[in-house]
Formats: structure tokens, C-alpha cells, sequence
């Protein structure tokens, strides 16, 4: 009988998709009057052939950050200061903006957060979706309308939205032509910042559907920034968790939810309410601290209940813990491997 290595079958278990996209040290920093904001700090994670990816973490924790640093689109006084971004195995950190535009839409898109309330309410839907595709192509005029309803039937919008303004649409329709918009140049990859946040929970389900019907459709690897856990759930095919501008834990998304590792994640799927079992809900102490001055050593130290000095001195690396599945904290790998090994890590 042969003998399994167990620790060994984890960490070097091969990943077969492609990566389309590799994220790699990156940091970003906004220059304030009042000290550097570091808003993305060390952030590395990948997105793999067809995948969708789910970013999540509270408010202003840097998921926005890190989706506009990809599209190298951080606003002033943002800027990247370091780490690398790859698409198809090439760096684009850096590049000339001549040559960026050749990624930039072609093949990462962006929904931006709140995409839908910056459709102009007094230009018709057709003529926002003809700028939309001009911008990019010289397409001839005959060629435009057949080519809006494609993309509409791609996003499940009906012909008639073809004519009428943002202010006659649902929030969920809307946020279908801010889809649409996404796909004009087929890219490869998407990212789509907190998508459904503003729609409320129906149209949120509906909306979530039709992005899992386009990335079929079209084959796209996506990355879904979110901060519900249970739609993204049901939505992706692994999860990052980001803590005051740090990656905390990345992995397949059944794996986070029955066994998340990080402390933080923790916290973050046992706040989750059920209706089936009723518990308290966990009240955590401590706030999300000043990005401006971020300490020495882990970023979770002062709301972690398992903290110990060597915490406090130099940030955890990340750490493998099964296929796909990262965390940035020695203690919380250490006992996912002890699990693992007792058979209580169910994958
Ligand atoms: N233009 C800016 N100037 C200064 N700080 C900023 C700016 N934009 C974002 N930040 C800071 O960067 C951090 C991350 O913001 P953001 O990426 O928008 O977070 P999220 O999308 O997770 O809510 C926050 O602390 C925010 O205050
Ligand atoms: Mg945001």
C-alpha cells in the first residue's frame, strides 16, 4: 500500500486552468496632505481561465483599489508604487498608455462601482451604447443597431430599451446596459465592482444571473467585488478577503464557507445570518484602523483574539493551505494543516 503525503499532496497540487491574470505584490497608495493612505499593500492573488473571482472585505478596505489599479485607471492622488500586473504572462505595470489601450477594454473591462447611476439620463440608451462602441472600433452606421441588439440579447435586455432613456429603466435594467457596455470588445477578462449593491434583493438575484449567463456565453474569467458573502456564495468560483488594503485569505468559495481559516474570514461567514438556526449575532471589538498608518507586522493584530507577539513584527507571508486556497497568517495555516491532517478539513 502506498503512503500519501499529505502536506506535500496539498501544497504542490497542480493547478490546471490558465491564469489569464496574475496580481503580484501590488501596492497603492493615495498622497494626502495628511500622509500616505496605503489603500492595496501587497496585495498578490491570480484569476484562472473561465473562473469568476469574488473580492470581498468592508467598506474601504481597498477592493476598488485594487480593480482600478489593474485597469491602471488609479485616480489621482492614487498611484501604484509597486508590484506587478499580468495579463497573459505579460507585465502592463508601467507601460505606455499607447500600449495599454491594447489591454484596456480589449482584454479587461471594467463595470465601475455605481456604473449605472453614471449613464447620462437625458442621452437615449442607444445613442450611450453607439459612443460606447465607437470609441473603440470604426463601425459603419448600418452595422450599429444590429450590433446594440446583440449585445442587448447577450444581457437579456428586450429590443424596446433600445429607444428610451435611463430614467424610464429599473435599477436592474440598467445595470444590464452597464453589462452590455462591459462586453463590447469582448475582452477576457471582467471586473465588475459591487455589481448589485445598489439593486435591491430580487432584482440583485436577477442581475447576479444574467453576469452568469454572459461569462458563459462569452467564456470570460471575471472578478465580482462584493460585500454580501451569501450571493457571492452562489455566484463564484473562489473568494479573496481583503482587510485594511491586505489580502487576508483566498480559496475555493465551499472551502471558505465551511472552513474558513483566516480569523477574519471567520468573523466575516459567521455574521452571516440563518434563518434556520437562529444564533447571536457575533459582535466583534475593534475597529478597521487608519490606512494611513498601518502597522508593523499583521494587519488583523488588533482585532485578532488568536494574536501573539511575533504578530507584531513582520507581516505573515501567504500561506498554502490547499489548491487554490491561500492565507496570510502562519498560526491560521498551521491549524488548517492540523485539520487536515485529522481529517476535518472537508474539501
Ligand atoms: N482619492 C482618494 N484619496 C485618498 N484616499 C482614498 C482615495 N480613494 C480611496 N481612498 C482610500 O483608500 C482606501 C480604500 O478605498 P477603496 O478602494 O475605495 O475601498 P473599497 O472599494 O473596498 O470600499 C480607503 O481608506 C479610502 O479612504
Ligand atoms: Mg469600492
Amino acid at each position: 500500500m502506498s503512503t500519501i503525503n499529505t502536506e506535500n499532496l496539498i501544497l504542490d497540487a497542480p493547478t490546471d486552468a490558465k491564469k489569464v491574470l496574475e496580481v503580484e505584490n501590488l501596492r497603492v497608495q493615495y498622497d494626502t496632505p495628511r500622509g500616505a493612505v496605503r489603500a492595496a499593500d501587497d496585495v498578490s492573488f491570480y484569476l484562472k481561465e473561465k473562473e469568476i473571482l469574488g473580492l470581498v472585505g468592508e467598506s474601504g478596505c481597498g477592493k476598488t483599489t485594487t480593480a482600478m489599479a489593474i485597469l491602471q485607471m488609479v485616480q489621482s492622488p492614487g498611484r501604484i508604487v509597486g508590484g506587478q500586473i499580468r495579463i497573459n504572462g505579460r507585465n502592463i505595470v508601467g507601460i505606455p498608455e499607447s500600449e495599454l489601450r491594447k489591454y484596456r477594454w480589449t482584454e479587461l473591462s471594467l463595470i465601475p462601482q455605481g456604473a449605472m447611476n453614471s449613464l447620462n439620463p437625458v442621452i437615449k440608451i442607444k445613442e450611450q451604447m453607439a459612443d460606447a462602441i465607437r470609441a473603440h472600433e470604426n463601425i459603419k452606421k448600418k452595422d450599429l443597431k444590429p450590433r446594440i441588439l446583440k449585445l442587448f440579447n447577450d444581457v437579456g435586455l428586450p429590443e424596446r430599451v433600445y429607444n428610451m432613456y435611463p430614467h424610464e429603466l429599473s435599477g436592474g435594467m440598467k445595470q444590464r446596459v452597464c453589462i452590455a457596455m462591459s462586453i463590447v470588445l469582448n475582452p477576457s477578462v471582467i471586473i465588475a465592482d459591487e455589481p448589485t449593491s445598489a439593486l435591491d434583493v430580487v432584482v440583485q438575484r436577477v442581475v447576479a444571473q444574467t453576469i452568469l449567463e454572459v461569462k458563459e456565453r462569452l467564456g470570460v474569467s471575471m472578478i465580482m467585488i462584493g460585500h454580501d458573502m451569501g450571493l457571492q456564495a452562489q455566484m463564484v468560483d473562489r473568494v479573496a478577503v481583503m482587510y485594511a488594503g491586505r489580502l487576508v485569505e483566498i480559496g475555493p468559495v465551499m472551502k471558505m464557507f465551511k472552513n474558513p481559516t483566516h480569523p477574519y474570514t471567520q468573523l466575516l461567514i459567521e455574521a452571516i445570518p440563518s434563518i434556520k438556526e437562529k444564533k447571536p449575532l457575533k459582535v466583534t471589538e475593534g475597529l478597521t484602523h487608519d490606512l494611513r498608518n498601518t502597522p508593523e507586522g499583521c494587519i488583523y493584530q488588533f482585532r485578532c483574539e488568536h494574536v501573539e507577539d511575533s504578530c507584531c513584527n513582520e507581516p505573515p507571508r501567504m500561506y498554502q493551505v490547499g489548491i487554490d486556497h491561500f492565507v496570510s497568517c502562519r498560526h491560521a495555516a498551521e491549524r488548517a494543516r492540523s485539520m487536515e491532517l485529522l481529517g476535518g478539513y472537508h474539501g
